[in-house]
Parts: C-alpha cells; structure tokens; sequence
C-alpha cells in the first residue's frame, strides 16, 4: 500500500496562492493549487451539493454549478479561472427558485436517488432565467445532453421542467404538500434494491450520499491500481499518489463474448457484459472502531452497490490509521473493480424448454429455474470483471425476456398482417407484473401490477427509467471487455446509456392490487426489454445498435 500521509504542517513562504471568488454570495479563498472547482467546493469549501460522479471526466453533468450565472461541469473548470468570479450551486438559488424546482421535480418523480438532480437543476435554471419557452423542448434536451441519470429515463426531468417553468411551482408543491412522502420512500426502496427517500432534500442534493456527510479532516483514500490503497490528507493528494489517468473510451466495441449452445432454437439471445453505471461512485468513510457508513444512502444502484468493497476497507483503513477515513471510488475505479451485469448466450425452443449459457456468477441458475424451469444453466470461466446476480434481476429477466419474446411472437404469427403492437407479459419472481407493448408510433406501453401502489408518482417514475433501462440494455449498452479480460470502456459515456433525445414516450398504466406491495419496475424492465427485442425482429445480439423508432422514421 502507498501511504503518503505527512502530519499538517502551517503555511510556508511556498505555500500556494489563494484564489478569490464568490460561492453562494459568500466570498471565499481557497489555495491556487491546481484542483478543480469541483474539489476547491467539496473538499475545501464544504460545498456537498455540487456531486462528482465521474471526475476529472467531465461527462456525466453531476457536477454542474452556474458560474456568473451560465452552466459550468465544475470537475474540468480549474478553480484558477474562477478568480473573481460568482458561483452559485443549487444551495445558492433564492428561495422561489429552490421551491419551484423542489416542488417540481417531487411532484413530477423526476429525482430517484437524487444524485444527478443539482447538476441537472442548475443546468435549468440556467436555460430558464435566459427566458426559454416551458413548452421548448429542444433546447431542454440539449441541455440535458450534458448529463447522465441512471434511474429515471428523463421523460419526468421533461415534465419538472414544463411544470417549473408554467408558473405552476404552487401547483407543484401542493402536490407535494398532500402526498404521504413515507409511502413514496417505500416505494422507491422497493423499486431502487437499497433504502431511498423522497423528499425535497433529494432534489436540493441533501439525500445524505456517504462521501457528502464525511467529516472534515478525514483522510482519503482511493484504489492504488495493485489492490491496496493510496490514502492521502485530500482527494487530490490520494489519486496524486494512485497516479491516476483519466478514463478513457477504448477502441474495442462490446461484443457478447459468449458461444450459443449447440441445438435448434426458436429464439436465441447473446448479451455483453454490461456496467450498472450508477452515478454515485461507491464512498464511505469510518471512524476508528466505528461501523462504516452505508455506501448505499440514497442509493440508485439496482442493487449493485450491495456488497460494495469499500466497507470493509474502510472499516481497516480507518483502524489502521487511528483516524477517520474516507474512501472514494473515481469512475475508473468502479468500473474495473465493480461488478457488472453477467453476459448469456442462449437459446429457446417453441415449447420454453432450452440452454442459457452464462459467465459463472453465484445464485445465477437459482435466479433463472425461478421463472424459467425449463432452461438448463451452462456457467462458464471467463477471463472479465466480477459478476453480480444482485444486479437488477440479472439472470431471470433474461430467461424472462426470452419466454416473453417467445409469446410475443407466436401472438404476432396470429396478427393480420403484423399490425399488431409488439407486447410482451413478465411476472417476477416477487410477484410484481409487467406488460410492455412498442407501438407502431415507437412509444413504449406499461401497465404494471405490484400490490398497493403506494405513490403513483414514484411508482410511475421507477416504470419509466426502467423502460429507458430496458431500451438501453437491448439497443446502445455494453461493457467493451478484450479476450485477457481488460476493460476498454473506462468513462461513463461509454457503456450507451440513452440520452433524453433519445427516448421514445412511455406511458405507463398503474393498476392497484391486493396484498403486500412489491417491486414492479424489474418486470417493467424485463417486459420492455422483451417487448422492444421483439418489435427489433429479435436479432441475436445485444446491443442491436437499432434505436426506436416510430415505423418509416428515417434514422438520423
Ligand atoms: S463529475 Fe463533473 S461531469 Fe461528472
Ligand atoms: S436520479 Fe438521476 S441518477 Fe439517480
């Protein structure tokens, strides 16, 4: 392990320069030593809402802070080109400002875990105090270009906009006012596979995110690249001390490593690794002797944060040290060191009987015989990232997929001259129901049935970024993995999760009924998924590289 750390030691004559500017209408210094305005707020202004998911990358838009008054990604703006400049974050904005935006977005669904949204919202106000129309899409979604959110498919950030830029925020917050928001965060927990709340704390960048709540003073530590840690007295001094390079995009294009099985098949479907890409990197931090801080507070990672290698590390560092600890993954890190989604390659016969092939990953054939009996699981060794069953129902909803899609068709067969919706019907394992249905209009179609819905508003969110997970999954997302089993793709653009232009409508029905509520958004994602293959013509590999599109739409 590398392990710079030196005792404090006062300012001397070679100490660096300060720079001056103004954050949140307080002027404040800190050193010219080369950091990021993301780092100089965080680390050393205390400045917790401006959030860095994937840093120094400049990609995924978390990090968004208005500087005199226009959208800037803070992790690529050295803070020396902020000297006397005026820098406002989400905490910043007047209080109608903060209100209509909360008011909106919670009233909308349009923040899951919350930890894209202050980027996102400062990005928004910064189009709408230019006076941009409520009801201007293009523009929106080219702002939203420049950000990435993982849960919640983009169509409700479309519709907080449209409601926050009507003059309707009163609407907006008595819509808040009058929800029960302890059964929305039921929900969410439900929906997201880690406990979440909802709240307008969420959308204002205070969902509680380990690395935002570490206590000043805490030593960093970050992955040292030989499976130790570089623990440094800041997060620039730690990832110094790793020698970290910034991500990068390899040349190598996802391709579904494995072989199909041997046999005659009516359907047969091979998927590539694939990175959960959940924007809040892993982080916690402990004190000595004390218990690590969950690493998935608000969480957002479909379950992919749950076992999670910095709690144990943590828990040693911060013993070994005698101090607190704070761990941080950067993007790199969690993408060559977290677990990704298991690639298959398998195959169906008419009757659902068949072969699904897939990287070895513990309770993997478990999770398939529980939808899909008649599938026998092949596992193999394959030189590549850590795998996960935890992910988003990663083993079931691919049997899944391919029993729906088998229905799917053989509905089709029966269609007049295949004018037939594409609809495809899951149930999960947990009861929750799903029927997704791709129009001839490129629109996607859910109804969903999971118990008492709780919030429909969140339950309606979850349904949509399920979908766009879906599409995603089947269309543009794949994990660039070499036959040695190196990773190629290393920034979070990389792994083809959809932008806002890219999403098709999705509607979604929501259906009360009886009994305990239960996850309804992982059969939405297997439903979509097999719906959208199926509106695809079922080609064997994912991703298909065929975005959706309305019939005769020509592609751009
Ligand atoms: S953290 Fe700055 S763009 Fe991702
Ligand atoms: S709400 Fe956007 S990443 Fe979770």
């Amino acid at each position: 392990m590398s392990d710079p750390v030196a005792p404090s030691s006062p300012p001397s004559p070679t100490s660096p320069a300060q720079v001056a500017f103004t954050v949140d209408g307080r002027p404040v210094e800190v050193p010219d030593d080369g950091s990021s305005l993301l780092v100089a707020l965080r680390d050393h202004l205390g400045v917790r809402s401006a959030k860095d998911g994937c840093s120094p990358q400049g990609q995924c838009g978390c990090c968004t802070v208005l500087v005199d008054g226009a959208p800037r990604v803070a992790c690529v703006t050295p803070v020396r080109r902020i000297a006397g400049r005026v820098v406002t974050t989400v905490d910043g904005l007047g209080d109608d400002d903060r209100a209509r935006w909360a008011g909106a977005f919670l009233a909308t669904g349009a923040s899951q875990c919350g930890f894209c949204t202050p980027g996102i919202v400062c990005r928004l106000e910064g189009l709408r105090s230019k006076g941009t129309a409520a009801d201007d899409r293009a523009p929106v979604d080219r702002a939203l270009a420049a950000h990435l959110c993982r849960c919640t498919g983009w169509q409700t950030i479309g519709e907080a906009w449209a409601l926050a830029t009507t003059g309707a925020a009163g609407t907006a917050l008595a819509l808040g006012a009058d929800r029960d928001l302890e059964a929305a965060g039921r929900r969410a927990t439900l929906e997201g596979g880690s406990p979440q709340h909802v709240g307008a704390d969420v959308v204002l960048g205070r969902a509680g995110f380990a690395d935002d709540t570490a206590p000043e003073g805490a030593l960093v530590a970050v992955p040292d690249g030989d499976g130790g840690w570089a623990v440094g007295e800041t997060l620039t001094e730690a990832r110094a001390a790793a020698g970290k390079v910034q991500g990068r995009h390899g040349t190598v294009e996802p391709v579904p490593p494995l072989d199909l099985p041997e046999g005659e098949w009516a359907l047969a479907l091979r998927t590539s690794w694939v990175e959960p890409a959940y924007l809040e990197t892993d982080a916690s931090w402990c004190v000595p002797g004390g218990e690590p801080v969950s690493p998935l507070a608000n969480g957002g990672a479909f379950g992919a944060k749950v076992g999670s290698l910095v709690v144990g590390a943590v828990r040693d560092l911060a013993d070994r040290h005698g101090r607190p600890v704070r761990v941080l993954l950067s993007r790199e890190d969690t993408v060559r060191l977290g677990p990704k989604r298991p690639p298959v390659a398998a195959g169906v016969r008419a009757n659902g009987t068949g072969v699904l092939r897939a990287v070895r990953t513990a309770g993997l054939a478990e999770a398939v015989h529980a939808v899909a009996p008649g599938l026998v699981v092949e596992e193999v060794d394959l030189a590549g990232p850590p795998t996960s069953v935890a992910i988003r129902g990663a083993g079931w909803v691919e049997a899944a997929v391919l029993l729906a899609a088998l229905e799917a068709r053989s509905a089709l067969d029966g269609a007049p001259g295949g004018s037939a919706a594409h609809v495809a019907r899951v149930v999960s394992p947990a009861g929750g129901e799903a029927v997704a249905a791709v129009g001839l209009d490129g629109a996607i179609r859910v109804e969903v049935r999971c118990g008492p819905v709780l919030d429909p508003i969140v339950l309606r969110s979850y349904a949509i970024g399920a979908a766009h997970m879906a599409l995603g999954w089947v269309t543009s997302e794949g994990l660039a993995v070499d036959a040695d089993g190196t990773i190629g793709d290393l920034t979070v653009r990389s792994f083809g999760v959809l932008r806002a232009a890219d999403m098709p409508l999705v509607e979604v029905t929501l259906h009360e009924s009886d009994g305990e509520p239960v996850n309804g958004s992982d059969a939405v994602f297997a439903a979509v998924a097999a719906a959208v293959w199926s509106s695809q013509g079922w080609p064997t590999d994912w991703p298909t590289g065929q975005l959706l599109r309305p019939a005769g739409a020509v592609p751009q």
